[in-house]
């Protein structure tokens, strides 16, 4: 069944009250190449990766000590089994029933959505060297338009075996769910985690003659919410873009926000940043101001060991 799957809708962890649906992604890719196969398979509770696949061992690796939710021993000697089962089953029907030839990869998702008040939809996708393949939801699977007579035999065939569709139905509205409430409930404390943004400012590629672009970059903070813009006193300024909020290797969020300006005009601007973990105190930062304690410490220190020095150099010349 199933290791895979795709990002669907950007999941978002569960903030509570919000209406972001909790979601369990299963990725799987497999490529065949000079007659041998490598499986590799990982899972993702929203955006954050909790299990990936040992190929050498054929079992899972828990990423962190909830990821294993309410599982028992020989629930996960089945699940592993089922794994290794599904890989070799994979390749079999690629191979021997579609008759693929070398050198194909493929991508399996598999996805479980709970979205409040409107229970789960889980659902299997498959793509072949980038392309769709066939789906499977609601018990039945589908070739995609851009599967051609392969995937529609492909469908066939999965459709006739009741077994594997009954157990991919199973693991996608009975497991699937269940691993979702003993992660949300296990995780609770990683995941309801308050981590504290550090901000710092720069000067981006100038953006033409003239001007200047100044750069305010916000790291390592979770949750993911933020809120970030160039300032002028109280006026924030429209001109501020943006970028994309990127995961930092630690499961912690980096956001840059940017404005152009004109040469001249930086003074007095000051980036400005609201977060859950700040307890309302904002963290401002202004442009051409020392930037961290550390340089005022550092400043600090030098002062006062010329002062020394030159209190010792008076000392030595009265001796
Ligand atoms: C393909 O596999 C064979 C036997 O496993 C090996 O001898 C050969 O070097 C491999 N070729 C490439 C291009 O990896
Ligand atoms: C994967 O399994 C091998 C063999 O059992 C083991 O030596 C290795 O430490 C495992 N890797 C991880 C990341 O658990
Ligand atoms: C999982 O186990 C914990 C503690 O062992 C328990 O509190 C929780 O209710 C269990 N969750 C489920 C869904 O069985
Ligand atoms: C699957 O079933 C649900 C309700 O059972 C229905 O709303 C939905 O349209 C169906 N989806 C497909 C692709 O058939």
């Amino acid at each position: 069944m199933l290791f895979l799957l795709l990002p669907l809708l950007t999941a978002l962890f569960p903030g509570g009250d919000s209406d972001d649906p909790v979601s369990f992604h299963l990725l799987q890719t497999s490529t065949f190449n000079n007659h041998s196969w490598v499986h590799q398979g990982s899972g993702w509770f929203g955006e954050l990766q909790t299990h990936s696949w040992n190929r050498s061992s054929g079992t899972i690796i828990f990423l962190y000590p909830w990821s294993r939710g309410n599982m028992s021993n020989k629930e996960l000697m089945d699940l592993e089994r089922l794994v290794q089962l599904y890989f070799m089953n994979h390749q079999d029907f690629y191979i021997s029933q579609l008759m693929f030839k070398d050198e194909f990869p493929s991508l399996v998702a598999a996805d479980c959505e709970q979205h409040s008040g409107k229970g789960f939809l889980g659902l299997v996708q498959v793509a072949i060297q980038g392309y769709d393949f066939i789906s499977f939801q609601n018990e039945t699977w589908s070739p995609s338009p851009m599967g051609g007579r392969k995937a529609q035999k492909a469908c066939n065939l999965l459709n006739l075996n009741q077994v594997y569709t009954n157990r991919k139905h199973w693991l996608l509205s009975y497991a699937c769910p269940r691993l979702i409430s003993d992660l949300l409930d296990g995780g609770k404390a990683h995941l309801q985690r308050q981590v504290n943004p550090e901000a710092w400012l720069s000067s981006g590629p100038s953006p033409g003659p003239g001007h200047q672009l100044l750069v305010c970059h916000v790291s390592g903070f979770y949750p993911k919410p933020v809120w970030v813009m160039w300032m002028r006193g109280e006026q924030g300024q429209l001109g501020t873009q943006r970028g994309d909020i990127l995961l930092n290797a630690d499961g912690t969020w980096y956001l840059q926000a940017t404005l152009d300006v004109a040469a001249g005009e930086a003074a007095g601007l000051a980036c400005r940043v609201k977060h859950s973990s700040l307890g309302g105190q904002d963290l401002v930062l202004h442009w051409g101001a020392p930037q961290s304690a550390l340089g005022l410490i550092l400043f600090a220190v030098i002062v006062a060991l010329v002062l020394l020095t030159g209190l010792g150099f008076c000392f030595w010349k009265r001796w």
